[in-house]
């Protein structure tokens, strides 16, 4: 499943588990995690959707509990980070089982194929887009509703941290395939990052304003070192492909100033870090070793 930026992602979590000390569970250092986005942290919302982009088959998860619908032998950072705050990992809003005190420590809305914009991925059939995610978050919030005060809830809310890892498909699933998708033909790369984070700016504001107070923002990783790209893309061999990667650079600089701007008083007690997964998936690349590993390059 080239299409879905597994390679990177691998290192990602290959990274995290570098930095994750199992040395048993530590108290919660929040109530609860909700997360938003791709198939890089989607755990099985696709898996009963009409869609290409499913992962709840073998060998996905042969390291794990056997395919569940993540995009990923084993864990994703998601679980990872869940651990890393001492919280169980947020089950699939789209699973039955996923509703009453099963929400209370959080919920993952993430969806492979989905993206900022509504259109991106629709080649791969359904998908919850950013949009619908956040709909579907305010479904959970309703639930919890029934379940706290307002001033609990409020609490809640405010302590709990969302996390969102999406940008991806709005490129190698729309942008980079300008003959299904015609945003390259209206939009240049910077004016389609600006187009991209003045959606995704929206619906942070509309997760701010339901009572969300604190937000991980993802990066785009390298998308022109993965396959995907590597085996469309004119390129040199053993080398990424630098025009792919220099335009998610203008949607990764937005997104770091999108954050500053989110900080600088105009969202009264919330906090937004930018987290560089484009630097951290380099490093792995130009460094392998440092992270145990002999080769970083993939073979196309
Ligand atoms: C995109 O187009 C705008 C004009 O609309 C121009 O100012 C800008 O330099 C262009 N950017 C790129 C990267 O081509
Ligand atoms: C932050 O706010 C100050 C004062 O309102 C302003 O001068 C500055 O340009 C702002 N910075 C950003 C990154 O928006």
């Amino acid at each position: 499943m080239v299409n879905f930026c597994c390679l990177w992602f691998t290192m990602f979590c290959f990274l995290l588990h570098y930095a994750y000390n199992a040395k048993g569970s530590p108290p919660p250092k929040v109530p609860a995690m909700f997360v938003f986005g791709d198939s890089l942290v989607d755990n099985g919302n696709n898996n009963d959707l009409n869609s290409f982009a499913k992962a709840n088959y073998y060998p996905y998860g042969i390291d794990f509990r056997g395919p569940t619908g993540r995009f990923s032998n084993g864990e994703t950072v998601i679980d990872l980070l869940a651990k890393l705050l001492g919280v169980p990992s947020p089950p699939p809003f789209a699973n039955p089982a996923t509703s009453g005190s099963r929400i209370l420590g959080g919920v993952n809305y993430a969806s492979a194929a989905g993206g900022i914009l509504d259109e991106s991925g629709q080649h791969f059939g359904d998908r919850f887009p950013l949009s619908r995610q956040v709909i579907n978050f305010e479904n959970s919030l309703s639930q919890l509703r029934t379940m706290m005060s307002g001033r609990d809830l409020n609490q809640y809310l405010s302590r709990s941290i969302a996390i969102m890892v999406l940008g991806s498909n709005d490129y190698i699933n729309n942008y980079f395939l300008p003959f299904l998708y015609t945003t390259s033909y209206n939009y240049n790369a910077s004016e389609f990052a600006n187009l991209l984070l003045n959606h995704y700016a929206r619906q942070l504001v509309a997760l701010y304003s339901v009572g969300l107070r604190k937000f991980l923002l993802v990066g785009i990783g390298p998308l022109g070192c993965i396959p995907n790209q590597l085996a469309t893309s004119k390129h040199d061999p053993g080398r990424c492909v630098d025009n792919v990667n220099q335009m998610l650079g203008f949607f990764n600089q937005g997104l770091v100033k999108l954050v500053d701007y989110m900080n600088n008083g105009t969202h009264p007690g919330s906090i937004f870090v930018y987290g560089n997964v484009y630097g951290a998936i380099g490093d792995i690349l130009n460094n392998p070793s440092k992270y145990g590993m002999s080769n970083s390059h993939t073979s196309i």
